[in-house]
């Protein structure tokens, strides 16, 4: 829970911070869409015709009101059928990384909202990707749903993408009041310490309005607590891409921070939480 909060707002802190961001929503729901104010009704070209008919990314990507240099490629509702379309499709799983690979337009960044199960589409996702970024609700026992996400990583990586990794945990819908939440994060520190942001975002009623004003909460209310630590957590991600990009040793060191040119991160954001994780569900 959160993937596309953290998608939408991370996004647009780091084209705030003057990268250039493009944000792929893979979810049929199109929430990451209706967040950045994107037209995506049903006529409207989106990432379904990207993977089911191969036309070019460019085709579909939008730009997004008010955020310089964030772009958008919607989700429309046929993405939902894609699901099975792309069954009987060659390359099925790295159709994705094509559409991403001949895009020519100069990005900083790619991140890539998953949908709730994983699919082919998330396969998608975690095929075009080097990096995955997940975001953990410090309201459950996160750690639960967790390893089922761990273990879904390690086969995409054994089988389809070796350069997969977790790089980025943000804690999010951190209520300082409740020890639930310090416990959940200081068990998510524990086991994932190079992961994990320093920053968590708070919950904050701002964050959750933002969306059904077309808005992230970065320019619904700039100033507001959400905001703010969204800019911090952009600012961590970039200086860690940054920082690894000046160690070629680093197994990082292929993926270029903002402003630097060659291969963009690419950062997909499945969730970590069981209720939203498709196979921890049925063990529920
Ligand atoms: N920090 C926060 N404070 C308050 N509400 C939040 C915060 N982060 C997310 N939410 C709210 O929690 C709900 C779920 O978040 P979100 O839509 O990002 O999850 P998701 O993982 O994308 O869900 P799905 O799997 O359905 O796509 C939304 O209503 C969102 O507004
Ligand atoms: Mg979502």
């Amino acid at each position: 829970m959160g993937k596309t909060t953290t998608t939408v707002n991370i996004a647009a802190a780091l084209a705030m911070n003057g990268a250039r961001v493009l944000v792929i929503d893979l979810d049929p729901q199109g929430n990451a869409s209706t967040a950045l104010g994107i037209d995506h009704h049903a006529d409207v070209p989106s990432v379904y015709d990207v993977l089911v008919d191969g036309k070019p990314l460019a085709d579909v990507v939008q730009p997004v009101k008010d955020v310089e240099g964030l772009f958008c490629a919607p989700a429309t509702i046929d993405l939902a059928g894609a699901e099975i379309e792309l069954v009987s499709l060659v390359a099925r799983e790295s159709r994705l990384k094509r559409a991403l690979d001949s895009y020519e337009q100069p990005l900083d960044y790619v991140l890539i909202d998953c949908p709730p199960s994983l699919g082919l589409l998330t396969v998608n996702a975690l095929v075009a990707g080097a990096e995955v970024m997940i975001p953990i609700q410090c309201e459950y026992y996160a750690l639960e749903g967790l390893s089922q996400l761990l273990r879904n990583v390690e086969l995409v990586r054994g089988h389809l993408n070796p350069a997969l990794h977790i790089s980025t945990i943000l804690l999010t819908m951190y209520d300082a009041r409740t020890r639930l939440a310090a416990q959940v994060a200081e068990e998510v520190r524990t086991h994932f310490a190079d992961q994990v942001l320093r920053t968590s975002i708070p919950r904050s009623v701002r964050i959750s309005e933002a969306p059904s004003y077309g808005q992230t909460v970065m320019t619904y209310d700039p100033g507001s607590s959400g905001a703010l630590s969204y800019l911090e957590a952009a600012r961590e991600i970039a200086l860690r891409g940054a920082g690894a990009n000046a160690h070629p040793a680093n197994p990082y060191a292929t993926q270029a921070g903002p402003g630097e040119g060659g291969h963009p991160q690419q950062s997909a954001a499945p969730s970590a939480s069981p209720q939203h994780f498709g196979m921890v569900e049925e063990n529920r």
